[in-house]
């Protein structure tokens, strides 16, 4: 089923939605409940926003992969196979013609902050972040389109500050900036499940329409509307858009923001001045706390199981791929099954080229729970030799926000081959599926 909107998507949660109606603050107060929702938590959706009468903010919309399965109308262990092949639909977006997001407009306004409760999420962050915005624009150079999350730093006024870290965005602002021109974006705010995964797949340069593939994802095509001052097309049914232009030749420093490595990164960034804010009567603002668990589910679909379908059109026996949580998409697990030795070897280093963000991966045979860190960690110390089994790729590009690398050319990257080995079989522990079949009978007593 595919929902037309946000609201659409959290009117039908049920009881997966936690309805807070006491106020929280938009500084910090948000930020720490959605930090401090545990994995299996529902989603929240704050009614009481403190100087925001009528503002509502969401959040946890992904923690759990249930949220995401259900958005795509499938089960969770369905969910990577069901993403590549709707992936493939393609479906191409239409012209609406009504579009919600323009039923209130803001020519020109003054103050972001007075419209929006933008959150303001860790301690050092040098002012409110907008973790959600999927940054639109088209490349000036050819027409193509682009989107993608990108984190915008409210700077006061009418400016906003721009983390460009990834093509094609920053390809593009690179071409407007070529030619001496703005480039015209427009940052849309509280999507569908379906588009706002799509936002950021992992593409490459020459990759299909993301408007298309969120089409494909939603089995329908996304309605689009002509944004008011920029020349940009915008979701319809969004909750919120704002529109304007990055500056040419303008760098301040934006930051320090909480990334989703789990530190503080500062960086000197473009700036972004807003011509126009439009928005639905009583609109839900999207909120996405960094370094947690709906990044890590939002990672694993866009980026991981993007990953895992082309690994399985070039190596045979490769079952599944996780981005490991918490390591925004740095580290990966990977089941295989009748894959050797030599096989693995070639799969760690096309993982490891295939996506330029990915430093470590681990083999393992498809026995073993690859979202289960203890099960991971067992292969690791019970199948893996050092000299054996570990593959290092020097000389890689370092990721501007791993701490580890940033800012230099001297990254590098290591697989891990935690697979069976050549040496003597030992025979994985076992009990009888009867024993357990009434252990688990047990045990659901217990959690009644
Ligand atoms: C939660 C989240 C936050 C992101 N923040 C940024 C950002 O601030 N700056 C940036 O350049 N890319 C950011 N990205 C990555 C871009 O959205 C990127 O375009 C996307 O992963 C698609 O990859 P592509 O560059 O191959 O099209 C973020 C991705 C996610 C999932």
């Amino acid at each position: 089923m595919a929902y037309p909107d946000l609201r659409s998507f959290l009117a039908d949660l049920g009881d997966d939605l936690l309805h807070v109606r006491d106020e929280f603050d938009p500084q910090f107060e948000i930020a720490a409940v959605l930090r401090s929702l545990p994995a299996d938590a529902p989603a929240a959706l704050f009614e009481n926003v403190r100087g925001y009468p009528g503002a509502r903010v969401a959040g946890n919309l992904f923690g759990a992969r249930r949220r995401v399965a259900r958005a795509f109308g499938t089960t969770e262990d369905r969910l990577a196979q069901a993403w590549l092949a709707n992936k493939q639909r393609a479906i191409a977006p239409v012209v609406a013609k009504s579009a919600p997001v323009q039923e209130v407009v803001h020519e020109s306004p003054d103050d972001l902050l007075s419209l929006l409760p933008v959150l303001t999420h860790h301690e050092k962050d040098g002012g409110p972040f907008i973790t959600t915005g999927v940054v639109l624009c088209t490349d000036p150079a050819t027409g193509r389109r682009g989107m993608g999350i990108h984190r915008l730093m409210v700077k006061g006024g009418r400016r906003l500050g721009v983390l460009l870290a990834n093509p094609p965005l920053s390809q593009f602002h690179a071409n407007a900036e070529s030619l001496g021109r703005p480039l015209d974006v427009a940052i849309a705010l509280g999507l569908e499940p379906a588009t706002l995964l799509a936002s950021v797949v992992r593409s490459g340069p020459q990759g299909p329409d993301k408007m298309a593939v969120a089409g494909g994802l939603r089995g329908e095509p996304v309605e689009l509307v002509r944004a008011r001052s920029v020349e940009v097309e915008v979701p319809a049914r969004a909750e919120i858009v704002i529109e304007g232009r990055i500056l040419p030749g303008v760098r301040e420093s934006e930051g320090p923001f909480g990334e989703n490595t789990g530190y503080y990164f500062t960086n000197v960034s473009p700036v972004i001045e807003i011509s126009a804010v439009t928005h639905r009567d009583n609109f839900i603002y999207p909120g996405l706390c960094p370094w947690s668990g709906d990044v890590d589910t939002l990672l694993s679909l866009a980026a991981g199981t993007e990953l895992l379908g082309q690994l399985q059109t070039m190596v045979a026996g490769v079952v599944d791929l996780d981005l490991t949580s918490g390591t925004a998409g740095f580290s990966a697990a990977i089941a295989v099954k009748g894959c050797p030795r030599h096989e693995a070897r070639r799969l760690v280093m096309l993982a490891l080229n295939l996506d330029k963000r990915l430093k470590t991966v681990t083999v393992v045979d498809d026995d073993v729970d690859i979202r289960n860190p203890r099960e991971v960690a067992w292969a690791m110390a019970t199948r893996y030799l050092p000299e054996r089994d570990t593959v290092i790729l020097g000389g890689a590009e370092g990721y501007v926000i791993d701490p580890s690398s940033a800012g230099s050319s001297a990254g590098s990257k290591a697989g891990f081959i935690a697979t069976r080995g050549a040496g003597p079989e030992f025979d994985r522990i076992t009990l009888p599926a009867a024993a357990l079949a009434k252990a688990q009978a047990l045990l659901a007593t217990l959690h009644k």
